[in-house]
Parts: structure tokens; sequence; C-alpha cells
């Protein structure tokens, strides 16, 4: 296995655009610099993998890290090179079947379910595939025309975040797999979650007519538009993070056996699923241990707690005697600078379903199938985790899952009313 990596300091931005009024060969410059930024971070996660590793499926929500490594390519493959670049020639014509995910209108797809079952292609073939792509997207950012830039531009960007999405779910796939290991193994020795603060403190959030959705000129994906108004309530937000000793006192107090304090869904899964504590934690010799990409570690009492769905997230607050936020009172506060690790080391649970801003619409095309299609039967999560690309959070960024979902990197933050 390869040296396990430090990720903060691999971590690559693309965020940023050219400086406006940039010359057309400064733009080329700086794209060909983030593509190759993006594509060396998503090899450098997958550096201290096996082959074997890159393999396995184990559920099937996650997917094999060959697989993400080989679908990113895949979206470059479709939606820049084919309808951008007359010369291309698809690197093998199988591939789009086993690396399309959910686009329908790209054609027929292999079953998610069964990614963990496609041995061949091997790794060494999913490397010749990043390398043939890599040259051909290059290629094509330096001699395309001037009249084409723009437009091409434009899937480059969209294609470097869809990667960078998909960094943070091979350490969140790898870590389920790693989780069903006995030997608990070890991806990153280095991997340690930030404090959060002993003090829980309330503060007022702006209430009244605010504006809420993306409001500059960097990225942005389509659902975080258009920009509107909203009207919120008078209400306080927590400062910090509920923390893993804030969540035993919930356990103790008997969270997971408590009815009254879920909803009926959520209770039917806990109750299905043995659910007594968050995802990864296990009981040993009379103390909690919990499943990281540091391997099995006693559980930090300072640490926020992790891995919890939006079910256990609503019942804690329950519990509390507070609220989940919405998202638009947690934009609010995050833009008011009133949070404390708003970014970069769990993704929180709001209140808020899924579902698309005022005016909404998606782009036509199978692009259009990138956000569009979801906004059903989920909850929306703000901030970002510790496991996403330096660069890619924003404050008005949604991401999404579904109630039970808990094998990600999501925590809790509390609101309560005046
Ligand atoms: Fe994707």
């Amino acid at each position: 296995m390869a040296t396990p990596i430090i990720l903060p300091v691999l971590r690559g931005a693309s965020s940023a655009r050219p400086r406006a009024g940039a010359d057309l060969d400064s733009q080329r410059s700086f794209w060909i610099e983030a593509f190759r930024r993006v594509r060396a971070e998503t090899e450098a996660r997958a550096a201290p993998l096996s082959v074997e590793d890159q393999i396995v499926q184990s559920m099937p929500d996650a997917s094999p890290i060959k697989w993400h490594r080989a679908h990113v390519t895949w979206f470059f493959e479709q939606f820049l090179l084919v309808p951008n670049d007359p010369a291309y020639t698809i690197f093998d014509q199988r591939f789009p079947f086993l690396f399309n995910s959910y686009y329908v209108a790209a054609g027929p797809r292999h079953a998610r379910p069964q990614r963990g079952l496609i041995t061949r292609p091997n790794g060494e073939d999913v490397a010749a595939y990043r390398a043939h792509v890599d040259a051909a997207v290059t290629n094509l950012i330096e001699t395309m025309p001037a009249d084409k830039a723009a437009a091409i531009f434009e899937i480059v960007e969209i294609g470097l975040h869809h990667e960078q999405q998909h960094q943070e779910l091979m350490l969140t796939d790898i870590l389920h797999a790693f989780a069903q290991n006995p030997t608990n193994p070890v991806y990153d020795a280095g991997w340690r979650p930030p404090h959060v603060g002993a003090k829980q403190e309330y503060v007022s959030v702006p209430s009244g007519i605010r504006s809420i959705g993306h409001d500059d000129e960097g990225f942005a994906f389509d659902n975080e538009l258009p920009r509107h108004d909203v009207l919120l309530p008078k209400m306080r937000i927590a400062r910090e993070l509920v923390s893993n000793r804030e969540w035993l006192a919930f356990m103790t107090d008997g969270g997971y056996t408590t009815p009254s304090l879920w909803l009926s869904d959520g209770w039917t899964i806990a109750q299905n699923e043995g659910w007594q504590a968050p995802g990864y934690w296990r009981e040993r010799d009379g103390a909690w241990h919990v499943m990281t990409l540091a391997g099995e570690q006693p559980v930090d009492p300072d640490a926020p707690v992790c891995h919890v769905s939006y079910f256990e997230a609503e019942a804690f607050a329950r519990w509390a005697g507070k609220h989940l936020p919405s998202e638009q009172e947690w934009e609010t506060a995050a833009r008011a600078d009133l949070l404390q690790q708003t970014f970069g080391t769990v993704w929180q649970w709001t209140r808020s379903a899924y579902l698309p801003y005022p005016g909404y619409r998606a782009a036509e095309g199978a692009l259009g199938e990138y956000n569009g299609k979801f906004m059903v039967s989920q909850m929306v999560l703000r901030g970002s985790s510790l496991a996403t690309p330096y660069g890619h959070e924003r404050v008005s960024y949604r991401n999404f899952f579904y109630p039970p979902a808990r094998w990600q990197f999501t925590g809790v933050r509390l609101a309560e009313f005046n």
C-alpha cells in the first residue's frame, strides 16, 4: 500500500475563475492548470488504496473507487469531448454503459448496485482511460477556436466541480467499506476532526426579509439559483456544532429507546437497523469506539458528532428542546459570520426539504439531470466536511441526502426560537 497522504496539503482548489478581462491564452492556461490540479487530487486520494480496495462496493449507495475514477472521466468524455471535439475518439465503446451514473439522456447504463462486480476493465485500464481523456481535454483547451471558448470553459468548470464531489464520495465510500473489515484498515493515520467549542452559545440571526442563493461571479450549481427573498422569523442559532459529549448524554438519557422523540419513519428505521449510536460507533469493554479514516479510535467527546442521519439529528434536537435550522436561517447566519466550523468539519442537516428555489428551471439536455430531478424526498445539508476538497465549499451550497443516510460526514447544529 502506498504511503498515506495528508489530505489538506494535497487538496486542489477549483472554485476560482480567471480574472475579469483576461486574454484567451491566459484563460486557456488557467483552465489547464485547474484541470490538472483537480484530476491530480482524485489520484492522490486513490493512492493509499490497493487494487483490491478500489474494487469493493460495500452497499448499493457506495461506489468502488475505481468506478469513481472512471465515472468522472466519462463525464468529461461524454459532455465535453464528444460534443466539442470532432477529432476525439471514444477510448472504449463499452465504457459509457459502465460509467454513466444516472444520465438517462446520455444512454443506457449499468445497474448501480452491481458496480462492485466489474473487475474488468481493471485498474490499469482505468488509468489509461484517465490519461487518454486528460490529454484530449488539455488539447481541446489549447486549440479550440475563440468563438467556442466560453461554452467549453463552462463545461470544463462543471466537470471539475463534479469531480470534486466524487472526491468526497471516494472517502465516504472507502470508509464504509473499511468499516465492514474486522481488521479496521487505516486510510490516513493523521485523520482527526477538529474539536468543537466547549460552551454552547446561541446568537440571534437577522430576521425579516433576507436574500438567499448564489450572489457573486463565482461558480454555482443550478440548484443555488435564482437568488430570491425569504421571510425569516426571529430565531437563534448555535455557534458550535453538537459534540460527541452531548450525543453521549442523549444516548444515556434513552435517546435511541424513546419513540416519542422520533419521527415515525425514523423510529421504524432505527428499530429495523438496530441503531443505538451514530454510524460506525462500536461498544467495546464498556467504552464507545468509532471507525474513522484513521482506523478504529476511542470516541472523542470533544469532536463533533458525525455519521448521524436526519432522523437522528431531528430526534436529538427534540430531546434538547431545540430545532434544526432551516437552510435559509443557516445561510443567513453564515453570511453574518455568526457560526464556528461553518465549513470543513461536518455537513449540517437542516430541517429544509430539498426543493427548487422559486423560478428554478433545470437546464436543457442531459446536464439538466444534474440536480433538478432529485428535488423530492431529500433533506438539505449546509456547510462542508473534512472530506470536502479545499475550495469546493461556499455559503450558498446545497448538499442533499435521504433522511436515513448516515455514511456521509453529517453532523448537527441546533437552533431555537425566541
Ligand atoms: Fe457523478
